[in-house]
This record gives structure tokens, sequence and C-alpha cells, in this order.
């Protein structure tokens, strides 16, 4: 499935159109539904646009009592941990909103073993999204065409039931708990977040179908479906 391709020149260009589509994605949602799910991205890239949420002006356009925040997948380890997807978006965000506690729904990653963290998180979302799909998933894009957590040539890419899974990424040597794509692919619209020229080679394979079936090309979202992408990334 193609996904329209915002092209930006720069990082700080691409972190402010980001955070715009994030507003009024927010915005937009609450003034239909009252409430804006959303599942924020993990590892590097959306530091910046985290970061960029929690300062003026954009901080103060959105109704932040309303919002839940998910994560699209974490990685195993205790939520102080330098690796945690959480402790990257609380110190970027999170801590500098005012967001209710309660609305904050991380992965609870030390309490169990990951196929116990992916059952629980799973009915976590299932009870606070009573059926509705989640307004927008944040992605990253992996060099290896991962999104999320689903790696290639794993077992998590072809689950067609579940809300969230879990999986040992071998060459991590580590646990993750991860959404699946029908979670992904309902949601009301999709944004892949990629920056930097690290990330040109595996965006040319894809987009010129050099390569087939990496998770990103199995991705099939039902809304709205974007690439965020700086100029260094697009290979321009
Ligand atoms: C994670 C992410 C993963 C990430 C890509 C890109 O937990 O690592 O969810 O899918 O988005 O690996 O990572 P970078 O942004 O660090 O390049």
């Amino acid at each position: 499935m193609k996904a329209e391709q915002k092209i930006m020149p720069d990082a700080p260009s691409l972190i402010e159109a980001a955070a715009e589509q994030f507003v009024a994605s927010a915005r937009s949602a609450i003034a239909k539904r009252g409430v804006f799910h959303v599942a924020l991205a993990g590892g590097s890239t959306p530091k910046g646009l985290y970061q960029k949420l929690a300062t003026s002006p954009y901080s103060e356009q959105i109704d932040w009592s309303r919002v839940h925040l998910f994560f699209g997948d974490e990685r195993c380890v205790l939520p102080t941990h330098d690796d945690s997807n959480f402790k990257m978006a609380r110190e970027a965000m999170i801590d500098h909103i005012n967001i209710p506690a309660e609305n904050v729904h991380r992965m609870p990653t030390e309490e169990g073993v990951a196929p116990d963290v992916a059952i629980r998180y799973g009915r976590t979302m299932q009870t606070v999204l009573e059926g509705q799909p989640l307004d927008l998933v944040l992605l990253g894009l992996g060099p290896d065409g991962h999104i999320a957590s689903l790696f290639p040539d794993t077992a998590a890419l072809d689950e067609t039931e579940k809300t969230t899974v879990s999986l040992y990424v071998e060459k991590f040597e580590s646990w993750r708990v991860t959404m699946t794509y029908p979670t992904i692919n309902a949601a009301r619209q999709v944004i892949v977040f990629i920056s930097g020229e690290a990330k040109a080679a595996i965006v040319k394979d894809i987009t010129t179908d050099v390569v087939q079936g990496l998770p990103i090309q199995r991705l099939a979202p039902q809304g709205d479906y974007y690439w965020f992408m700086d100029k260094a990334a697009a290979g321009q």
C-alpha cells in the first residue's frame, strides 16, 4: 500500500510539519468524539517531535486531559532503563505536558514475562478504546524495514487476531512487545516518521520496489496513511 509522502527540506521542518499534523489530528478527534487515542513510536527519530509537542504553541493547542497515550511497541526493560521507549517519551514530552497520569498507558514491562505483558496490554487497550480504533499510530522505520517491533521473518508478522504480541528479537537478544498489523491497520491515521540519511537506502529500496515483503510493505492502513520524511531520508 502506498503512503502519501510529505517530504520536508530538513529535520527541523519535518518536526514542525509532524507536530502540526499531530495537533490537527488531536483537535479533530476531540471535536468529533471527545477523545484522542494515539500510539507513540519508539526509537530515536520521534524524540524531537515529542519535545516539540511539549513546547508552546503546540502544547497549549491540545486538551491533554482528553488524550490517551499508548505505545506501538516496547523493549522489555524497566521503565527507567535507557532503552525504554516510555522513558524516552516521558523525558521528551510526558513530564512536560498537562496529561492525567491515568491517560498514559505504558507497557507494564516490569510486571512479568513478555507474553503476559502483551496480553495485559492488549486488555488495557481494549478497555480504554471500547471497540474504537486508534485515532493515530506513529511509527518509525528500521533500516531492515521493520515498524514498531514487527521485525522481518518473525511470527508477529502473521498475527491476525491479537491486539499486541511479544517476540524475541535475535539480533538484539531481547524481548519486545508490539502492536500487531490488525491494530495498526485499523487506525484512523498512520504516520511513518523517517528522518536522516541513514534511512535513505531502505526508503529507496522500498519506494523503487527493489525489495518486497518487508514489514512496512505489508502494512495496509484502512485510514489515512502518510510518510513524513526529510529530504535526507527521501534521498533527495
Ligand atoms: C523501537 C521502535 C522501532 C523504531 C525503528 C527506528 O522500539 O525501536 O519502535 O520500530 O521506530 O527501529 O528507530 P530509530 O528511530 O531509532 O532509527
